[in-house]
């Protein structure tokens, strides 16, 4: 019987992606499914620090343990921008196809493109705050490619993968190499080691 995880995020991909990952032990509830339908504020000015806000919103108000994570892509060239900037990169309005015509043309054509998308989990259980990190390591494409995923997927291309953007990868071979996995990963593992000692879990 699966168990069930409070998932700070309205975000339909992040949960499709994990429940694809880790849905034979857990099924997840959304911001939604416990009733929260507020904003919450990500006014941190770290991962760290926007994950823990969202998890504590959750804990605080819904009185629920939960965990929430922060995205960030970090490109070398341009000082790790947009880092904690990375959903607004474009403007208060959040859309991924301007976010990433803003990347493009920062980028312009510099031979530089490394990149890293840094996934930052927090958990709360009982009041106390565990993190888990997650990297990916990669390039940023020239221009956009396929249809899959979400946000900078269609220009983010993976090191460890064959040159294709996480937008052409099925969800299974994004998993293999994702920040989000990663850190689902070890969210996972440190929940298994609470288990496998008898203590109750989230
Ligand atoms: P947040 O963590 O939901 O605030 O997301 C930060 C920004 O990164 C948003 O613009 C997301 O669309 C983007 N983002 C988060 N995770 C991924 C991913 O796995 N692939 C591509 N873009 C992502």
């Amino acid at each position: 019987m699966p168990q069930q995880l409070v998932f700070a995020t309205n975000n339909p991909s992040k949960i499709a992606e994990i429940q694809r990952q880790l849905g034979k032990r857990y099924t997840f509830r959304s911001l939604k499914d416990i009733g929260c339908t507020e904003a919450i504020p990500e006014t941190a000015d770290t991962l760290e620090g926007n994950a823990r806000l969202k998890a504590r919103h959750v804990f605080d108000n819904y009185k629920s343990d939960c965990f929430s994570e922060d995205t960030g892509l970090e490109v070398y060239a341009l000082n790790h921008a947009p880092g904690v900037g990375t959903a607004h990169y474009a403007g208060p309005h959040r859309s991924a196809e301007d976010n990433n015509m803003k990347l493009l043309s920062e980028l312009g054509d510099r031979k530089d493109r490394l990149a890293c998308f840094r996934t930052v989990i927090c958990l709360l259980q009982g009041g106390q705050e565990h993190f888990f990190e997650g990297k990916c390591e990669g390039r940023i494409a020239t221009f956009p490619t396929g249809q899959g995923g979400f946000g900078y997927d269609p220009i983010f291309i993976p090191t460890e993968g064959d040159g294709r953007s996480f937008g052409q990868m099925t969800q299974d071979e994004k998993i293999r190499f994702s920040h989000r996995a990663r850190a689902m990963a070890q969210l996972e593992a440190y929940l298994r080691t609470l288990q496998d000692a008898g203590h109750p879990t989230v």
